[in-house]
């Protein structure tokens, strides 16, 4: 599936098209969740922030010798560090307390998947990267709704950020795919498959990108 293909049936429950680049649309049970777990989902959120502003840094160290790729990560990585700003003035503001939290399987489970040699590799960084941006779009065009006040707002003004952070990537990744004279589609069909299974089935553990409570 690419970024313009038609979006596909979203989960029973939920009345939101799905993402163009997503497989299935957060169910409702999780969105119910984060409304009564604000403080953890806030919590996580600048985690979350955090980690996407590191994964930006990193892939400039990475791609060191291409501008146009460490050019496009800089300013992510300043626009992520701008959001964990937002995100923890927020939570000062609600009082909520900052706490260590353990990751959930997310990002890691997606990471399994990325090749350890290249061209490949970099092709599937940058489609986890659009993968994992996409589903902060779709998760905050969510809770926007649903989470009323401040958190709302903020979520609000987050997903047209997130819109275009998951365009960045897939650029690249198709940049990248080009480049190397790889299949790009059906890569990206093969970590959106994956990325759909982690957020409709069962998750005990809850997190901005956890899957089905
Ligand atoms: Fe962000
Ligand atoms: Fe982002």
């Amino acid at each position: 599936m690419t970024a313009s293909a038609p979006a596909a049936g979203g989960v029973a429950g939920s009345p939101r098209s799905v993402h163009p680049l997503l497989k299935a649309a957060t169910p409702a049970s999780w969105v119910a969740q984060a409304c009564a777990e604000s403080d953890v989902l806030l919590i996580d959120h600048a985690n979350c922030e955090k980690k996407a502003a590191s994964t930006a840094l990193s892939l400039m160290f990475a791609y060191a010798e291409d501008l146009e790729l460490t050019g496009k990560m800089s300013r992510l990585a300043r626009e992520e560090l701008r959001h964990y700003e937002q995100v923890t003035k927020l939570m000062k503001t609600l009082a909520v307390v900052p706490q260590r939290l353990a990751p959930g399987r997310y990002a890691e489970r997606l990471r399994r998947l990325v090749a350890k040699s290249e061209p490949q590799r970099e092709v599937d960084l940058m489609i986890c990267g659009a993968l994992i941006e996409a589903r902060s779009c779709e998760r905050f065009a969510a809770l926007a709704p649903a989470v009323r006040g401040p958190i709302g707002d903020l979520f609000q003004g987050l997903h047209h950020a997130e819109a275009r952070h998951y365009r960045v990537y897939l650029d690249l990744a198709r940049r990248a795919a080009h480049r190397a004279g790889i299949g790009f589609h059906p890569r990206v069909e093969e970590f959106a498959a994956l990325e759909s299974e982690l957020i409709t089935s069962r998750d005990a553990v809850f997190r901005f990108h956890s899957g089905t409570p």
